[in-house]
């Protein structure tokens, strides 16, 4: 899929590796000048000066803790003194548990707040400062990366499920907001997906939850996890231009498995 966003600035949070990484390289392939945004400064940079080498444009990377709303308005304020504009948002920074697959009655509160604290608060905070000059604008497109989990619970993952949950909502109230003010609002709800991390835990030969996951994709018509770039691929296309009268949609890309059961019964 081929878009023209030559001229289009973009940040993408969480860009240092996985989904976002892939996100921001396929806009930067596109024509856009991508700010790549990630807690873990070192690895945004590297991932950014790829970017320029292999694609060319002036993508740019910083050091941006979603939680963080002071380090959020000044990367903002920044963006605005380098492009003069910032025309689409992928908000992607999130966290899961593994050290927490539990019940509700047992599960941490700390890791409750750590978990909504980057997957919805961070969410809310970035949305919230980049829109301001998007509404000056009067145009704007945002894309948060939501999961299955927020649009069918999963179980042991309470947090992330009511999190994931919140964004597909906030998805929606935002599009209903903003769109008087020209922007669009959408998300994505992607299944499981072949990162490094999950390479690690999951797919990977000597990983340790293969079990489970071999079990899980048994439920997963297309029977395997999605490439990062299929997900990159769904967010390039709700950032196109002429993707104009989609807004409050939230695009599962999860290989059929939410469209049903895969079971006879
Ligand atoms: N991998 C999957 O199977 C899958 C499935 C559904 C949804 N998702 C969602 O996709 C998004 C990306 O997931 P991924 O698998 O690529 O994750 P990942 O762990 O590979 O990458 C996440 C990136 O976010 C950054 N990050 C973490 N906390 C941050 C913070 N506070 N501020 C800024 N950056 C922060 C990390 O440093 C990292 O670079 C997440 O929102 C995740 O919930 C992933």
């Amino acid at each position: 899929m081929k878009v023209d966003l030559t001229g289009k600035v973009a940040l993408v949070t969480g860009a240092a590796r996985g989904i976002g990484k892939s996100i921001a390289n396929t806009l930067a392939e596109n024509g856009a000048d991508v700010v790549f945004a990630d807690i873990d400064f070192e690895q945004a940079e590297e991932t950014a000066l790829e970017a320029n080498q292999t694609y060319g444009g002036n993508n740019k990377s910083l050091q941006m803790d979603v939680r963080d709303s002071d380090q959020v308005e000044l990367s903002i304020e920044k963006i605005l003194a380098d492009f003069g504009h910032l025309d689409i948002l992928v908000n992607n920074a999130g966290v899961n548990t593994l050290a927490h697959r539990v019940n509700i009655d047992q599960f941490p509160l700390e890791e409750w707040n750590r978990i909504l604290d980057v997957d919805l608060t961070g969410l809310f905070i970035v949305s919230q400062f980049a829109s301001r000059p998007m509404i000056e604008q009067k145009h704007g497109r945002i894309i948060n990366i939501a999961s299955v989990a927020g649009i069918m619970p999963l179980r042991l993952q309470c947090a992330f499920v009511a999190a994931k949950a919140g964004v597909v909502n906030l998805t929606k109230a935002m599009a209903i907001e903003l769109a008087s003010s020209g922007i669009i609002v959408n998300g994505i709800a992607p299944g499981s997906v072949l990162t490094e991390g999950t390479k690690e835990l999951f797919y990977g030969n000597d990983a340790k939850f293969q079990e489970s996951m071999r079990n899980m994709l048994s439920h997963v018509p297309l029977g395997r996890p999605a490439e990062t770039e299929e997900i990159a691929h769904a967010a390039l296309f709700l950032a196109d231009p002429e993707t104009s009268y989609i807004t409050g949609h939230v695009l599962v890309v999860d290989g059929g498995w939410t469209a049903g059961y895969i079971r006879d019964f």
